[in-house]
């Protein structure tokens, strides 16, 4: 049977996982599933800033350099997520005793450091995660409240000023189909185009859990998206039910929906998508905040014991 790395790379699309690197460095099936299974690789925690960053004036890039260097050794893209973003941000890292520039030059210093040392490793970087909040709004992070809007400018910016050649994304959940906050994240994106940010592409993450968004109104989202010159990728897709109300066939169900996404990805010229994890042992629905009282835990590709799931057949077969 052909493997879905082997489908994925003859359509030239993009099968990704996001990379658990306790996993990789202590699962040998973990490792032999990722590489024969998947084309690409999203580090799930690695190269977040708090992870990456132990104390004000260490980086520890073990991990990173760990899962970075399996994919090299197993020809694999990397995904670089995340340089922005206002969650998982060093615990000693207290904003209220930093003035606005401060802020300003910790936040150049993390993009050029990170950013850098990847130059050569990792061509595409969510350079800024989630700056939109649900209802529209710019969200009010440290970043914003110390450097406005701007920010982003100054973070795409920054990133292309040392990773020259990669493709700097926009990535944000919630946003996927034609709604409101994708609304928002438009005329962010538009702006941003129009003031001469160097973004070349906006991920959608679409985390189908409990509301799945509707394939047709994703394409329609894409393809305004794509109008505007940047490219798209789907990039921390899972699926899951609300908890209790799984329906008998829910394991047919959720491989049809990704079936439909992979056939909408093909057909709106998006040639990329990440599934949020490996196997379903290791969501992250089974461990964030109060995920596992509202979503069923088994929203991958690969099921508890790494066995090919029902969703894996589908995708593989839409490609
Ligand atoms: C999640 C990871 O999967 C968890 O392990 C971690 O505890 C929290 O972050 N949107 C994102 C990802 O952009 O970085 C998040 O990853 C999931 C939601």
């Amino acid at each position: 049977e052909q493997t879905l790395r082997a489908a994925a790379a003859e359509r030239g699309f993009d099968v990704g996982a996001a990379v658990d690197a306790d996993a990789l460095a202590t699962d040998p099936s973990y490792r032999r599933r990722l590489a024969r299974e998947f084309t690409a690789v999203t580090p799930e925690n690695a190269l977040k800033m708090g992870p990456l960053r132990p104390s004000p004036d260490t980086y520890d890039f073990g991990d990173a350099d760990a899962v970075v260097g399996f994919a090299r050794a197993h020809d694999m893209r990397v995904r670089g997520h995340t340089l922005v973003w206002h969650n998982q941000t060093p615990s000693w890292f207290r904003p209220w005793e930093y003035t606005d520039d401060e802020i300003g030059e910790f936040l150049r210093t993390h993009v050029h450091t990170v950013a850098g040392r990847y130059r050569s490793a990792i061509d595409t970087w969510d350079v800024v995660n989630e700056a939109v909040a649900d209802d529209g709004e710019m969200r009010e992070t440290v970043w914003y409240d110390a450097l406005g809007e701007e920010y982003l400018d100054l973070a795409f910016g920054w990133a292309d000023e040392v990773a020259p050649d990669a493709d700097l994304y926009y990535n944000d959940y919630g946003a996927d189909a034609v709604n409101g906050k994708s609304d928002a994240v438009y005329d962010l994106l538009s702006r941003l185009l129009g003031r001469g940010v160097p973004v070349d592409g906006v991920g959608l993450q679409l985390h189908a859990l409990g509301d799945w968004p509707d394939p047709d109104s994703v394409a329609e989202n894409v393809a305004r998206f794509r109008d505007l010159g940047l490219d798209v990728e789907i990039t921390e897709m899972d699926v899951a039910f609300p908890a209790g109300e799984a329906p008998p066939d829910a394991l047919a169900r959720q491989a049809d929906y990704y079936a439909e996404v992979v056939e909408t990805c093909l057909d709106a010229g998006v040639d990329s998508l990440t599934v949020w994890g490996v196997d379903d042992a290791r969501t992250w629905l089974r461990s964030f905040r109060e995920f596992p009282e509202r979503y069923t835990g088994d929203p991958l590709l690969f099921d508890d014991a790494g066995d090919p799931k029902p969703a894996y057949h589908a995708v593989r077969d839409a490609l």
